[in-house]
């Protein structure tokens, strides 16, 4: 499922992070990247400044940890620290799918989540697509505004020849391993969600919210 949250980030937040970056340095990304992957890896990152990254950090999971939509959609389990990545002109990231193991072994990556930071008319190209089974998804969304997708699917970083494209990565280890299975507990919660707010006594609200519940027990990994 490839979800957009909108507004995961507000522009105080984002303002926060360039007053972060400021002066920061940024290097070579195929330093982080895997054999297959730095072949077609032309970007630059955040270099490695903990003080920084944990600046970063603490702005963004405070959202993102808070954020109904993304963990209805996500059932977040482990999260890896946030990478910000940086294409200027001519730099792009051909197709590939993202590492299955990450954090020296710690987590599996189910779901990737790519956070843009700047303003979309700032920049030209760098669009993020994605390889669906009905054709190519092209994403490129509002400063603050997110995607999440199967870490599975194909997808590549259009080439960017104007401006500048900032986002902010990571990838999510889900309770639920499965892309069907969450989208399914996903659109149960929102009915699960309208059913408690509209009729909370009733005996459908009831067994809604304890099929929701059952379910993610019999699909959850620990
Ligand atoms: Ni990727």
């Amino acid at each position: 499922m490839l979800l957009q949250i909108p507004e995961l980030l507000n522009s105080a937040q984002i303002d926060k992070i360039r007053e972060i970056l400021e002066g920061a340095e940024f290097v070579d990304g195929k330093l982080t990247a895997g054999m297959a992957a730095s072949r077609v890896k032309e970007n630059q990152e955040l270099g490695p400044d903990p003080q920084i990254q944990q600046r970063l950090n603490r702005v963004i999971m405070a959202s993102v940890g808070q954020n109904a939509r993304f963990r209805s959609a996500v059932l977040p389990h482990r999260l890896a620290d946030f990478i910000l990545a940086r294409y200027q002109p001519g730099m792009h990231y051909g197709d590939h799918v993202d590492d299955p193991i990450m954090g020296g072994g710690k987590f599996r990556t189910d779901v990737s989540m790519t956070l843009f930071l700047n303003d979309p008319d700032s920049y030209e190209g760098g669009e993020l697509v994605i390889r669906t089974p009905f054709g190519d998804q092209r994403v490129k969304l509002a400063a603050g505004s997110a995607v999440v997708y199967p870490s599975r699917s194909v997808h590549h970083v259009a080439a960017v020849t104007r401006g500048e494209r900032l986002v902010a990565l990571t990838w999510i280890q889900s309770f639920v391993r499965e892309s069907e299975r969450r989208e399914l507990l996903f659109e149960l919660d929102q009915a699960r969600e309208h059913l408690l707010r509209t009729a909370p006594d009733s005996d459908h609200a009831k067994q809604v919210d304890r099929s929701y519940a059952n379910l993610l027990r019999m699909w959850a990994e620990l």
